[in-house]
């Protein structure tokens, strides 16, 4: 049976099964018990860990985590599958650049490691292990995915691979090799504030309202609000979100990689440009069949949330944790540099020998996301960060923007 749910914020209709529906109300009702629990507010960052990924119910937790594979294109239209989708999943060729870029880290550190975080459907995982093998680098690829479903997903996919592949519980005490992550740290729960009227800093959280939820802010603790007033300036009604999820996983990273880089790409901005003051309402967005919107609270456990990335934050807890930024460019930038258009020239040659016109139009129109400014190609940036990792890194060998992370925002008062 399908059912008709209307997504309000966006003005459009999807339509989920009978299940699907009563998925959410479970997920709603286990939500507003938490919000009981907590004393009738939670921190939008709990809540939004919940929805996302509490044990049978969130969205990565519950079988519901909806990752398109690539598109297919039938003689009349092109289908989705899924909510959204990511570079791995689009085109082979992402991971095949990335690998270019994880070879040249594991030839530096002289080993053969890799550990990915939030690895997805494992379309990376296995784009990057064929053509690391292809050179004659049979890694050991270690996984750390937080969700079990998707953990499982990861087994099945990368079954072939054996034992070079495994799942780790928690991350290493010490770490030698290559970390990678894609769309990890965009997944991560985050603190919501608002500036009130008289120029205090609120904190948003979540009550019931009705059958449903309502954001009520608070005033935010001394530690927020003096977190927020160093990185913006006062703009009463502005709301938008810190990462501080995002910022401990990097200085966690700074206390476990002992010799290396990590390579994590995302959608996100220098600090200057993610609180300008045009962007009033923050970067908070909504995944589901394929449509963006903004109200985090239709249909938990149905749709994917997510924020911007503030890169000057990540640059600065990486410092902090004594980690250098070896490099910060946009995904367009990191892939040209990195060996796509070599990779490009190959796969032409191999089209001319042997042609599959269908997935050639499929193949190139996936490239053209990958780096056109109007899609993937601007908007998604890729950031490295390393110890003791002396060559420069080739991603990274021209228009690198690493210095637009030191620029502070805050003009003088
Ligand atoms: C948007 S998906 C991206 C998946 C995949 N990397 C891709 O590009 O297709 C986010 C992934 O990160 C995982 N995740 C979120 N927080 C995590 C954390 N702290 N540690 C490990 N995985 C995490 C999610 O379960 C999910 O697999």
């Amino acid at each position: 049976m399908v059912l008709t749910l209307t997504v309000v914020a966006a003005n459009q209709a999807i339509s989920v099964s009978a299940d699907a529906l009563s998925h959410t109300q479970r997920v709603s009702a286990f939500l507003h018990l938490q919000i009981q629990q907590a004393g009738g507010w939670l921190p939008f960052s709990v809540w939004m860990h919940h929805t996302l990924y509490a044990p049978g119910l969130g969205y990565y937790a519950a079988g519901n985590a909806k990752l398109a594979d690539a598109p297919s294109t039938s003689s009349s239209a092109t289908t989705l599958s899924g909510d959204f989708i990511t570079a791995p999943q689009l085109t082979p060729l992402f991971g095949q650049t990335l690998a270019r870029q994880v070879s040249e880290i594991l030839r530096q550190t002289n080993t053969l490691e890799v550990l990915e975080f939030g690895a997805g459907s494992g379309a990376l995982a296995n784009d990057l292990l064929s053509a690391l093998h292809a050179e004659g680098l049979d890694v050991r690829y270690n996984i750390l995915e937080v969700s079990a479903d998707l953990k499982q997903r990861q087994q099945q996919r990368l079954s072939e691979w054996g034992d070079r592949v495994s799942w780790l519980e928690t991350p290493p005490t010490s770490f030698v090799g290559c970390v990678v992550g894609n769309e990890l740290l965009d997944a991560m729960p985050v603190e919501l504030f608002t500036w009130s009227d008289q120029g205090e800093v609120m904190e948003r959280g979540v009550v019931s309202h009705d059958a449903g939820f309502a954001f009520l802010d608070k005033p935010a603790s001394p530690q927020l609000a003096a977190t927020v007033r160093a990185r913006m300036p006062a703009l009463p009604g502005y709301s938008s979100e810190i990462n501080v999820q995002a910022e401990a996983w990097i200085h966690d990273l700074g206390r476990w990689l002992t010799r290396g880089a990590a390579l994590l790409i995302d959608y996100g901005f220098p600090r200057h440009e993610y609180y300008h003051p045009q962007r009033q309402r923050g970067t908070l967005m909504c995944h589901i069949q394929h449509r963006s919107h903004d109200d985090v609270f239709l249909a938990p456990g149905l749709q994917d949330i997510t924020a911007h990335v503030d890169f000057t934050a990540i640059a600065e807890a990486a410092q902090q944790s004594g980690l250098d930024v070896l490099g910060y460019t946009s995904q367009a930038r990191f892939l040209l540099n990195a060996g796509l258009p070599q990779l490009l020239e190959a796969y032409a040659q191999q089209q001319i020998e042997h042609p599959e016109p269908k997935q050639r139009a499929q193949t190139y129109a996936a490239v053209q996301k990958l780096i056109s400014e109007a899609e993937m190609g601007e908007l998604f940036k890729v950031i490295a960060l390393g110890r003791g990792m002396t060559l420069p890194l080739s991603g990274f060998s021209q228009s690198d923007r690493s210095g637009q992370l030191a620029a502070q925002l805050a003009p003088p008062v």
